[in-house]
């Protein structure tokens, strides 16, 4: 396959237009105006197998990875069962073998994420596991995080923390203790490596800057959502905006835009969490969660992110934080492409979102994964 003056992303951005081969069968391509990455990698997203087949599959998570532009995926572990044994890591693995992307699987943190008891950090990694983390729940008191560091220490595994102290709720407190606790048992375990998932506070930010000016290994990342939405989506969307944790201020939404681009926050991941219209029905009872593959790259475009924050955030960190190198696939992006967002048009089951009918500017053009087009969006008419 030739692309035609097609812009290469690297990490000092954009290359002048030039012609690109690509190891696979696929007709030429004129991609003036459109830009080759590596395909991205999403460190955080909910794929519910086992377990919770009405909300997503394998299957159908790997389908609307693609066609969001994330050739590698990490799968978290609150499935049914856990993700807690050696024995449900390969069994998990074993189902990933034939997707059109590279699915990863963390192992828990603690036995049934239940914050008591720490898993086997080496039978995990031994059975394949990329990290550990208890993500959807955070039950863990310092000294038992402290312990369940030291273990993952041993496999120099990364820990993903869900910042949300369970016995706070969610309100911005839950955040912060959980920060201050994260970061006070790093301080403990200088060796370990601990990554905080979806930081949503401006309030967080200065803790995770003063950590890292430390020499603490420690990264963070920010979902789309939290770049895009405040609490006012709430009103408008009811239970479709429900997420953990919660939309919050304009305030916080500047804050967290500021951090990616001046790198205090290191990556972008979806926390892409798919849920049953029925699950997202009632204000009271609904699952927190947003459908994220699909929208993902069209939000962060629209941003107008700078192009090196973008190869940071989404190509070169996810993986350099997993310690894995670059896989060999890529995805043609049209960043002029304006669309509207239709979750009726998802390969996700998951049409859980808030940014129906929200005009976006640019797109996920071409996957390849595997030496193969693992995803080819329509061309717009007109
Ligand atoms: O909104 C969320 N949904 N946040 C989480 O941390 C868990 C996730 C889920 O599993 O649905």
């Amino acid at each position: 396959m030739r692309l035609h003056r097609v812009q290469a992303l690297g990490p000092n951005g954009l290359t002048e237009p030039r012609d690109v081969d690509l190891p696979v069968d696929h007709a030429d391509v004129d991609a003036t105006g459109l830009v080759l990455s590596p395909g991205w990698c999403d460190l955080h997203a909910h794929l519910r197998e086992p377990g919770f087949p009405e909300k997503e599959t394998l299957a159908t998570g790997a389908a609307a990875a693609a066609a969001g532009g994330f050739t590698q995926v990490v799968a978290m572990a609150n499935t049914q069962p856990v993700t807690d044994t050696a024995d449900r890591l390969r069994a998990n693995l074993a189902r990933a073998r034939d997707l059109p992307v590279r699915v990863m699987f963390v192992g828990a943190l603690t036995e049934g994420l239940e914050g008591r008891r720490p898993t086997d950090a080496v039978a995990l990694q031994a059975a394949g596991a990329v990290a550990l983390s208890d993500d959807g729940r955070h039950a863990l008191d310092l000294q038992t995080l402290v312990g369940a560091l030291q273990h993952a220490s041993a496999t120099g595994l990364p820990v993903l923390i869900h910042p949300q102290d369970e016995s706070l709720g969610s309100q911005p407190e839950a955040e912060l203790a959980a920060v201050e606790q994260a970061v006070a048992a790093l301080r403990q375990v200088p060796r370990a490596r601990l990554h905080l998932q979806h930081v949503s506070l401006a309030a967080a930010l200065p803790m995770i800057a003063k950590a890292k000016r430390d020499g603490l290994a420690l990264t963070a990342e920010v979902t789309p959502h939290h770049l895009w939405l405040t609490e006012d989506a709430l009103r408008r969307w009811g239970p479709l905006a429900k997420v953990n944790p919660p939309l919050r201020t304009e305030a916080d939404v500047a804050a967290l835009r500021g951090a990616l681009i001046d790198g205090t926050i290191d990556i972008v991941a979806t926390d892409h969490a798919p849920h049953q219209a029925a699950a997202k029905r009632d204000a009271e009872t609904a699952a927190p969660g947003i459908s994220g593959f699909e929208t993902a790259a069209g939000m962060l475009l629209t941003l107008r992110l700078p192009w090196p924050v973008l190869y940071r955030a989404c190509v070169a960190l996810p993986r350099a934080i997993l310690g894995i190198p670059l896989s060999p696939d890529w995805i043609l992006i049209d960043p002029a492409e304006t669309w509207a967002v239709e979750p009726d048009r998802f390969l996700s089951r998951g049409r859980n979102t808030p940014m129906t009918g929200t005009r976006l500017s640019g797109r996920v053009r071409i996957t390849i994964c595997h030496d193969r087009v693992v995803h080819h969006a329509e061309v717009p008419v007109g």
